[in-house]
């Protein structure tokens, strides 16, 4: 296996994303960005994973992004259907197209936390099959890959969680490390700058030190080769040192709205 250098894709990142790019691939198994060309600060990320008839889909999008991200799924799997998808939780720009993508495989996994299944049927369904990765932490494509979920409470909803690839070492976030910005690149070049990025989404959404010190507890010694986030750009391996300790010192949320409340 001849493993793709990240910090390189950015030179050869061309037009405005209209095609699925590969970020991992050993055999079968095969890890692409799919993203939304839009001139937004807050733009979405999508991944897909394909492994033999298998095809899972993280941060599926919101119902706006379906025809964009459907079609560059089809460029990548024409002749069959998204198997399972992963919502890290119910935001609408996270999950929102989930009844567009049912429409196409009724039969789909849709894997999330509990308390984020009780409201996903408001998207407008109800009768998908459910996996529960507080149940279950881990998922097995039929060839023996797998990954893992790790809770991460409150960062920022209550059922947020991770996903871990054991393959790849790539550690899909979802707002978890995401960015806002107007020079988005597909992956990091320079860390303190991406901090202030990074500083406009999670100091107004993540709830608190706390929630995002106990979560790098949870992961920190994990083999990590990428963060992936829903927003903002690929973090690389170079980088990860850097972002674990900016969770760790992150302010934010509560921490800031009632700073004069201590823990006792
Ligand atoms: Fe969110
Ligand atoms: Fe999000």
């Amino acid at each position: 296996m001849d493993p793709i250098d990240l910090t390189r894709l950015n030179a050869t990142f061309m037009d405005r994303n209209v095609r699925p790019t590969l970020l991992f691939q050993d055999g079968k198994y095969a890890i692409y960005w799919i993203g939304v060309p839009e001139d937004s600060a807050f733009r979405n990320n999508s991944y897909l994973i394909t492994d033999g008839t298998e095809a899972l889909l993280i941060d599926p999008g919101g119902h706006n992004d379906f025809p964009v991200i459907n079609q560059q799924i089809k460029q990548i799997i024409s002749s069959m259907p998204v198997t399972a998808m992963v919502f890290c939780h119910q935001d609408p720009d996270a999950a929102g197209s989930m009844a567009d993508w049912l429409a196409l495989n009724p039969g789909m996994n849709v894997i999330t936390a509990a308390v984020t299944n009780l409201i996903l049927p408001h998207f407008g369904r109800s009768d998908y099959s459910f996996f529960n990765i507080n149940e279950e932490p881990f998922f097995s494509f039929g060839s023996g890959h797998k990954l893992r979920f790790f809770e991460a409470p409150f960062l920022h909803s209550p059922g947020a969680f991770v996903t871990y690839d054991e393959t790849s070492g790539f550690l899909f976030s979802g707002d978890i490390w995401a960015a806002i910005d107007m020079d988005w690149r597909l992956v990091v070049e320079n860390f303190p700058a991406h901090v202030l990025k990074m500083n406009l989404y999670h100091i107004n959404h993540m709830a608190s030190n706390i929630a995002a010190r106990g979560f790098v507890g949870r992961i920190r010694n994990l083999l990590l080769k990428a963060i992936l986030p829903q927003h903002g750009s690929i973090i690389p391996e170079k980088f990860i040192p850097q972002a674990m300790d900016y969770l760790l010192r992150l302010k934010c949320g509560l921490d800031l709205v009632y700073p004069d409340i201590k823990q006792k």
